[in-house]
């Protein structure tokens, strides 16, 4: 995972805890490393479904399992590694051309998504030749 690729990092985010819990604060550009312009979150998913298989052209996300867990699979192209998310102290930065798929869904998972850019499906390459093909 350390040497996967630059666009690939685990980010530890700072907790705030105290006698009541804890609490985490995620700001554009201090530890979210990009201009957040959407959120969204997915929830509610099938512990036997796969999702995403796709990957971005420019989008840089930040993928937080804030509750439950589950596993990201990364693929560049060249080398493929699965990352388990299972931690809310945890995010998992992706940028550029990465193509990922979601899967192992625990029951109460919910996986929030910070993204870089609108919601924009000409930044999307779902076919897996394809996304071969851009990373040459
Ligand atoms: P999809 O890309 O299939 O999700 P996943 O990557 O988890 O497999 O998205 C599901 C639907 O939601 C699809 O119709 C596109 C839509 N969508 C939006 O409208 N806005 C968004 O920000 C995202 C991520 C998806």
């Amino acid at each position: 995972m350390k040497n996967f690729s630059r666009a690939v990092q685990l980010i530890d985010f700072n907790v705030k805890g105290d006698d009541r819990g804890s609490l985490i604060s995620l700001e554009r550009n201090i530890s979210i490393p990009f201009d957040i312009q959407r959120v969204y979150y997915i929830f509610d998913t099938k512990t036997d479904v796969k999702r995403g298989f796709h990957a971005h052209r420019n989008l840089k996300q930040v993928l937080v399992c804030v509750n439950g867990s589950c596993q990201i699979l990364i693929d560049n192209g060249k080398e493929k590694t699965t990352v388990l998310l299972d931690s809310p102290n945890q995010g998992l930065y992706l940028e550029g051309l990465i193509w990922r798929e979601m899967f192992a869904f625990s029951e109460n998972c919910v996986l929030m998504v910070l993204a870089s850019e609108l919601y924009d499906e000409s930044d999307y390459i779902r076919n897996y030749e394809d996304f071969i093909k851009e990373c040459q």
